[in-house]
């Protein structure tokens, strides 16, 4: 057996309107029905996960311009076009979750997704960014608060407990690459 290696685009764009959404998509939050997480494998304070994937939520037309921006910076940074063949991306189902201090969630992937995106609606300086491992080696990259992560569905991530006394927020949406035809 001999083990070969491609680099895999991860892209991190900056949602520029993020300071003048964050506090109505904060209180649009706060109206969805939410539940909170606790098991060996997370410990999430709030979170609508529960909610039938297809059914929108009342901050579904605030992160609307979001999901939008991501699906056309990954068909246009991945060039997508290139490839020759005609497809569909589309935003399969978006959740979001709250980490209070402590709250972690341990080593997942989102195996059936094509890229997985978080966005950041609330990430305090110091705390827990989403980390990846590979082989057993961890990466985080340098994100910030109004940001976008994009990574194929197959990486291994997770949240390390959040070590800050703020809260984080994430909102978390999957993504489908079907060739048509
Ligand atoms: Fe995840």
């Amino acid at each position: 057996m001999r083990m070969e290696f491609l680099s895999m685009p991860i892209l991190i764009t900056k949602f520029e309107n993020h300071k003048e959404i964050k506090s109505k998509l904060l209180n649009d939050i706060e109206m969805t029905s939410k539940n909170n997480l606790r098991d060996d494998y997370q410990s999430i304070s709030n979170t609508d996960w529960h909610i039938n994937s297809k059914m929108d939520r009342p901050y579904y037309e605030t992160i609307k311009p979001i999901i939008l921006q991501t699906l056309v910076h990954l068909i246009n940074d991945l060039k997508l076009a290139d490839l020759g063949v005609e497809y569909n991306l589309t935003q399969t189902n978006y959740w979001f979750q709250q980490y209070e201090q402590g709250d972690f969630h341990t080593w997942h992937d989102h195996v059936s997704s094509f890229y997985n995106n978080v966005y950041y609606v609330e990430l305090p300086e110091n705390g827990a960014k989403t980390t990846f491992s590979i082989l057993n080696k961890e990466y985080e990259f340098d994100v910030k608060e109004g940001d976008i992560l994009s990574f194929p569905g197959t990486i291994f991530h997770c949240s390390k407990p959040n070590i800050s006394q703020s809260r984080k927020t994430i909102i978390s949406f999957n993504t489908d690459f079907n060739k048509k035809g």
